[in-house]
């Protein structure tokens, strides 16, 4: 497995590479690596012959009061995991590296960064979106792959990808629990014992939202508001957003008539914890006198 920190070294070996192989899969990630990245790594080894993986805690996607300091970090447990997992080449530059200085050009997606965590954390898609083209630049990858855990951010990978003809195929990988149920997140370090109890409001809220669903509401309104009411219950929570909306262009959705995405911020104490899940309205009864086949 090769570890390289420059833009030039890891463009050359990929060039050296490209004649051999078929498909070069790509995992970008910030680090701190657990079995929600393995997750990515193992689609992409059963589908491509050579895998590059990124490490980069990149500052552009931080607001001015977030944790990009904090942000935990663990470069050796890192690359043992992927050396296990089968990773052939980690990219882990500094922030110099991919924004030298006189840097000047953003990539952003319009629209669809609107909501959800994009109304609540100003600037960070489009730290996203630049940071990941970048890489796909250099890389040059035949696919790509992203987690279902943070689904606007692959829909938002999705359509720039479109929009700007990257010549590429964006994976989505489905999310990767804890035994309650709780999403894995590098983030998950923050939280304290009590704050860890606190955190399984998150899974509870996707199941209650499904459960209704699979009652036939389909009302955003009537579950958003049961979303507000369960995490009430619990004194160290806090619901920053919960919302539905179309998974393609992220229109709010008020009436369930189709497949939706239900996507949440909660706060367990400090911690911020981002999930989602879509809600499939059962299909509507045979009208009366209808023989089935
Ligand atoms: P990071 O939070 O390290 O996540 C890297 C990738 O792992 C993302 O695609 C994310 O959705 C996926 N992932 C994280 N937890 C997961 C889980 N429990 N199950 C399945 N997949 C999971 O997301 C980023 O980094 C950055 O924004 C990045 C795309 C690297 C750009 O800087």
């Amino acid at each position: 497995m090769d570890v390289l920190t420059t833009v030039a070294d890891l463009r050359e070996a990929m060039r050296g590479q490209r004649a051999h192989v078929k498909r070069i899969g790509f995992v970008p990630t910030m680090g701190f690596l657990h079995a929600g990245h393995e997750a990515l790594i193992r689609v992409a080894r059963d589908e491509c012959d050579l895998i590059a993986l990124s490490i980069f805690v990149n500052p552009a996607q931080f607001g001015p009061q977030e944790d990009f300091e904090k942000y935990p970090r663990d470069f050796n447990r890192d690359a043992e995991l992927c050396a296990r997992a089968g990773v052939d080449v980690i990219f882990h530059p500094e922030p110099r590296e991919m924004y030298p200085r006189g840097t000047g050009t953003w990539v952003e997606v319009e629209g669809m960064t609107d909501i959800a965590c994009g109304a609540f954390r100003p600037g960070h898609f489009r730290g996203v979106t630049t940071v990941v083209a970048k890489l796909f630049n250099i890389v040059r990858p035949d696919r790509a792959y992203f987690g279902e855990k943070d689904f606007q951010q692959l829909q938002v990978i999705k359509r720039m990808t479109r929009d700007l003809f990257m010549p590429l195929t964006v994976v989505g990988v489905p999310t990767v629990r804890e035994a309650d149920g709780l999403a894995l997140s590098s983030r998950n370090t923050y939280l304290s014992p009590t704050e860890r109890q606190t955190a399984r409001i998150v899974p509870r809220v996707l199941n209650i939202a499904r459960g209704m669903v699979e009652h036939g509401e389909l009302h955003a309104e009537e579950i958003l508001a049961a979303i507000t009411r369960a995490v009430a219950t619990q004194p160290l929570a806090q619901l920053q957003y919960a919302v539905i909306v179309d998974p393609e262009t992220f229109a709010s959705v008020r009436l369930l008539t189709a497949e939706a995405r239900l996507l949440v911020a909660i706060f367990a104490g400090k911690t911020r914890l981002i999930d989602n899940t879509a809600l499939l309205p059962k299909a509507p009864p045979p009208p009366a006198g209808t023989t089935l086949p």
